[in-house]
C-alpha cells in the first residue's frame, strides 16, 4: 500500500498550530512531525507550503433527501455529500426519523439503504417520535449495536414528529440510564401552531410571517423548558441551531451552573437577519428555514456565544429546497412552503472568512467548531475530527489565499438558490483527502458514489 506524505503545510488542530508533515498510509494517519523522510521511493508527495492543513470537517447536522410535505430535500445523498467534500467537509450526520407507528430499527435499515450511496462517510441520529416500550427496547439496541448513541426529540412539530412534555421525560430519563445523547430542536410547538392560525386569519400569508409566528420567546422558552427537563433526569442534552441571544444567555447560565448542555449554531444565523423576509415574495421564500432568521442584534450574540465556548459546534441543518418547484409551490400560505436551506459546501468558507479573518474565533476554535467538536461531542473522537497518530486519514488542505464569490450557479449543492449569493469568501480546499485518499483536488470531486462508510459511533467523549 502506498504511502502518501503531505510536507511542510500549516498544522491547525483543535488546540495546536505548526509547521510540520504529515504521513498517511493504510488510510490512517500514520506520523505527525516538524519533519518526516519519504518512507520510500514510491511515496507520493503534497506540497502544502502556504496552505492550512486541519482534520477533516464533520457536519453533524444534515437532512440529505428528507421527505417533507410530499416533496424531498433536494440534495440526495450522493449530491450532498459531493458538495460536503468540495467545502472540506468529509464526515455528515444525518437523520433516521420513523413513523410515528414506525420501528425505529426498521427505519433505520429503510434510511441506511438511502444513506448507502454517499459518497464521503456518514453517521445518523436517532429521531424519537413517539414513546412507548418499543421505542424505549429499540433505543438501547441503537447504543448497543447499531452505532447511533444520539436521539433527536422536536418541541416543535407537534402534529407529526413532536413529543409531548411526558414523552420527552420520558425519552431523557432513559437516554440518561444508557448514556444516549438527547439532541433538541427547540420551538414552542403548540405556540408556534396558534401563531400561525393567527396570522393566517388575519390574512398575514406571506414569508415574512414564518418568523413572525416563531419569535425569539418560543426558541428561549423550549431551551429552557428542555434544560429543565434534562436537569431534573439526568439527561446530557445537545441543542441544534441556537439562533438568538436570549438562548445563548440562556444555555451559559446553565452551563455556568454545572449543567451538561451542548450546543449549535448554524451559519445562516450568524450572517444573515430577518430583512431577508423584506424581498419579493417568491424570493423571501428562499429564506424560509426553522427556526427563521432573526433580527440583527442576535448575530453578535451567537459570534460571542462561539467565542465564549458556550457553544461548541457550527453545523448547517443543511435540508435544500428549490425555488422553482418546491418553494414557490404554493406562495398563498407561509406555512406550505417547504423549510430548510442549503449550506453544507460553505461552512467553512463562511466561517473561516466571516469568522477566523475577522477575528470572532481564532484558527483553533475554527478547527474544534467545525471538526473536533463535533466529533467528540457524537462519539467519532480521535478516529475522526483529529490528527492524531492512528486517526482516519480525514484531512483538509486550505488554501487561505484563495478568493471565491459564493453563488448558486457555481456550487454542488443541488439547488435553484443559494441564501449567501454574492457573499465573498476568503479561503478554500485545495486538495480534501478522506481515508487516506484524494477525494477532491483541482475544483473536481474525486470520491465516487457508495464510497462513504455507515460510522458506528461512540458514547460521548466530551460533555464541556
Ligand atoms: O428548516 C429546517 N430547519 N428544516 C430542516 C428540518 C429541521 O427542522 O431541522
Ligand atoms: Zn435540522
Amino acid at each position: 500500500m502506498k504511502y502518501t506524505l503531505i510536507k511542510n503545510g500549516q498544522i491547525a488542530t483543535g488546540t495546536d498550530s505548526f509547521r510540520g508533515d504529515v504521513l498517511i498510509h493504510g488510510g490512517k494517519i500514520k506520523a505527525l512531525a516538524d519533519h518526516i523522510e519519504k518512507p520510500d521511493a514510491a511515496t507520493e508527495v503534497i506540497d502544502a507550503s502556504g496552505l492550512l492543513v486541519f482534520p477533516g470537517a464533520i457536519d453533524p447536522h444534515v437532512h440529505m433527501e428528507l421527505p417533507v410535505a410530499g416533496t424531498f430535500s433536494s440534495d440526495d445523498f450522493e449530491s450532498g455529500t459531493i458538495a460536503a467534500l468540495a467545502g472540506g467537509t468529509t464526515t455528515i450526520i444525518d437523520f433516521v426519523t420513523p413513523e410515528r407507528n414506525q420501528s425505529l430499527l426498521q427505519s433505520l435499515q429503510e434510511r441506511k439503504e438511502v444513506a448507502g450511496k454517499a459518497v464521503c462517510d456518514y453517521g445518523l441520529h436517532m429521531s424519537i417520535t413517539r414513546w412507548d416500550e418499543r421505542v424505549k427496547a429499540e433505543m438501547q439496541q441503537c447504543v448497543q449495536s447499531e452505532g447511533i448513541t444520539s436521539f433527536k426529540v422536536y418541541l416543535a412539530y407537534k402534529e407529526t414528529i413532536g413529543l409531548e412534555d411526558r414523552e420527552l421525560i420520558a425519552a431523557m430519563d432513559w437516554a440518561a440510564r444508557i448514556d444516549g445523547l438527547i439532541v433538541a430542536h427547540c420551538e414552542h410547538g403548540d405556540a408556534i401552531s396558534y401563531l400561525q392560525r393567527r396570522l393566517l386569519a388575519e390574512g398575514k400569508t406571506e414569508p415574512r410571517y414564518h418568523a413572525a409566528s416563531r419569535p425569539a420567546e418560543v426558541e428561549r422558552e423550549a431551551v429552557v423548558r428542555a434544560m429543565t427537563l434534562a436537569k431534573i433526569t439526568g439527561a446530557s442534552l445537545y441543542i441544534v441551531h441556537v439562533s438568538t441571544e436570549d438562548a445563548v444567555q440562556e444555555i451559559a447560565q446553565a452551563r455556568a451552573a454545572g449543567q451538561t448542555v451542548l450546543a449549535e449554531t448554524c451559519p445562516h444565523y450568524l450572517l444573515l437577519d430577518e430583512r431577508e423576509y423584506d424581498r419579493p415574495l417568491r424570493e423571501a421564500a428562499a429564506y424560509i428555514m426553522s427556526p427563521p432568521l432573526r433580527p440583527p442584534q442576535h448575530k453578535g450574540a451567537l459570534w460571542h456565544g462561539l467565542a465564549s465556548g458556550y457553544m461548541q459546534t457550527v453545523a448547517t441543518d443543511h435540508c435544500p429546497f428549490n425555488l422553482n418547484g418546491q418553494k414557490d409551490r404554493d406562495l398563498s400560505d407561509f406555512t406550505r412552503i417547504p423549510n430548510g436551506v442549503a449550506g453544507v459546501e460553505n461552512r467553512l468558507q463562511l466561517l473561516y472568512t466571516y469568522g477566523v479573518l475577522e477575528n470572532r474565533i481564532s484558527l483553533n476554535q475554527f478547527v474544534r467548531l467545525v471538526a473536533t467538536g463535533p466529533a467528540k461531542i457524537f462519539g467519532l473522537y480521535p478516529r475522526k475530527g483529529s490528527l492524531t497518530v492512528g486517526a482516519d486519514a480525514d484531512i483538509v488542505l486550505w488554501n487561505p489565499e484563495s478568493k471565491s464569490i459564493i453563488s448558486a450557479k457555481t456550487h454542488r449543492q443541488k439547488c435553484d438558490t443559494s441564501i449567501y449569493e454574492g457573499f465573498q469568501v476568503k479561503g478554500k480546499p485545495e486538495i480534501v483527502i478522506a481515508n487516506g485518499k484524494i477525494a477532491f483536488k483541482d475544483d473536481q470531486v474525486l470520491a465516487h458514489r457508495g464510497e462513504g462508510n455507515y460510522l458506528l459511533r461512540a458514547k460521548t467523549s466530551d460533555l464541556t
